[in-house]
This record gives structure tokens, sequence and C-alpha cells, in this order.
């Protein structure tokens, strides 16, 4: 397979990152294919845990700066807020925030009366927002094999959390989300979305876009049933998707 760091360091030749792309768009066919159940193994994959490191580390040195920025209720567009707070609106019980960052989106929901609790695998992010949001329980560790029992939750969040990960490990992910989360258990999922399912030089690090249609075959292949599906296209950003989907269990 190429690598992704080549297409991170700015290394990719000619027709390189076109056969990237239809490696990755066949890793999801591949894991599409496969129905999973809580327990089971996503298709094999590549090594990916360089690039999940490389992710980490982009993020560990830039943490404050992110914080600064975007680790506010009050830099957040205002129908990405509407939409999560009508998610958990709906969630009765335990909510995780998954790839939490700053920790904001957390302590609004906890502020809004949910048991929610953080998780990132950034140390740089989880420290300070304990110290920050004291009161709102934060951890570290990795969307890949969260530290959560298994029908924990009532709710997941998943708020742009899931875009770096290299796409032949999503269903992976998916799969551990639908693992914590109890039978009828919701999961809000945020990524940025185009036509087909392509790296892009994210300011932090690599991060992917992804077609509603594939995220939300793979979500169906992973245990979820897809209640509902917003988009957003505001002029000069990404376009931006927001799926809510129940795990049937
Ligand atoms: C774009 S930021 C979004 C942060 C936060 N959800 C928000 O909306 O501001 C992506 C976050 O996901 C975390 N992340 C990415 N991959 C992860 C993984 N495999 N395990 C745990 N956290 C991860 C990053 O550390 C980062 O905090």
């Amino acid at each position: 397979m190429s690598s992704i760091e080549d297409f991170t360091a700015g290394r990719w030749i000619v027709g390189q990152k076109e056969r990237y792309i239809r490696e990755i768009q066949a890793s999801v066919e591949r894991q599409c294919a496969v129905p999973r159940s809580v327990g089971e193994e996503a298709v094999p994959v590549p090594d990916t845990r360089s690039a999940v490191h490389a992710v980490r580390t982009a993020y560990g040195a830039r943490a404050q700066e992110y914080t600064e920025l975007l680790g506010s209720m009050e830099s957040m567009s205002l129908s990405d807020v509407a939409a999560i707070n009508g998610w958990a609106r709906h969630v009765d019980g335990a909510i995780l925030d998954a790839g939490c960052g700053p920790g904001h989106l957390a302590k609004h929901l906890r502020d809004r009366g949910a048991d929610v609790v953080g998780v990132d695998m950034v140390q740089e992010f989880v420290e300070p927002a304990r110290a920050r949001f004291a009161g709102v329980p934060f951890s570290v560790g990795r969307l890949e094999a969260l530290p959560v029992d298994t029908d924990a939750l009532t709710g997941l969040l998943a708020w742009y959390s899931v875009i770096h990960s290299p796409p032949s490990i999503v269903a992976e992910i998916l799969t551990e989300f639908a693992r914590c989360l109890r039978p009828g258990g919701s999961l809000l999922l945020g990524f940025f979305t185009g036509p087909r399912i392509e790296p892009f030089g994210h300011a932090v690090a690599t991060a992917y876009i992804w077609p509603v249609d594939a995220m939300a075959r793979l979500l169906r292949s992973s245990g979820f049933d897809v209640v509902d599906v917003q988009t957003r296209e505001d002029p000069g950003v990404r376009p931006h998707a927001a799926i809510t989907a129940e795990f049937r269990g």
C-alpha cells in the first residue's frame, strides 16, 4: 500500500494519490461486505500504527494552539451546536465524548445535565481539560480500544474524531463504538464529506473526506441503523456531515 506518510510529507508522485484512493476505497468495500457484531474482528488491515502515532504526535505538539483557536463552544458553528444539542436531548444515560480534544463539548453536555466523560489519545489535551473543566472526567484512550465497559453507554459523540483515522481502520473503530453502546444506544458522528474517500492536508494531520453513503454503509455493516443525516455547506469551508446512528445490538 502507498504510504500516507509520503502524502503528509508532500512526497507523493503523479498517479500515487489515485492509486492510494483506489486502495482505500477497495479496503472500505471489503469492510462493508463483512457484517460484524460486537466482539468480532474487523477485516484484517495493514499496520496503521505509524499513522495513528503521527496524528497523536501532531496534536500533542499543537494542543495548546488548537485549544485556543477551537476549544470553546463560541468557536463552533451554531448549526453544529444545534445538531449536538438536538442529539443529546434524546440520549438518556451515559455519554462518551470520544476524541474529545480540548473537552469543551463534554463540558457543554455536562452543563446541560448529561452524564458525560471525555476520552482522547492526546495527553496534552486531557490534562488541561481536567484542569479547565473540573467535575468532568477525562481520560487518555484510543478510539480503537476505548477505556469503557461493554454496553456501558447510551450515547457516543465522535465529533470529527475519526477524520484522521486511516479508512482501513474506521470499521474497527465503529465496531469498538458498538461494543461500548448498549443496544438502542445512539452515535453522533461528525466528519468532512465529499464525493469520494480521499485524504487531504488538514492543518494538524492528514484527514479524510468521506461520502455520506460510504460512511452509512460502513455503519450498517458495523451493527448500526442510520436514523438521521445532516449535511452543511458553508462558503469557504469543506462540506460537513453529521450522521446519527442507533446500535442494533
Ligand atoms: C479534529 S479534533 C476534534 C476534537 C473535538 N472532538 C472537537 O470537536 O473539537 C480530532 C480529535 O480526535 C482525537 N483522535 C484522533 N484519532 C484518535 C484515536 N485513534 N484515538 C483517540 N483520539 C483520537 C485527536 O487527538 C483530536 O483530539
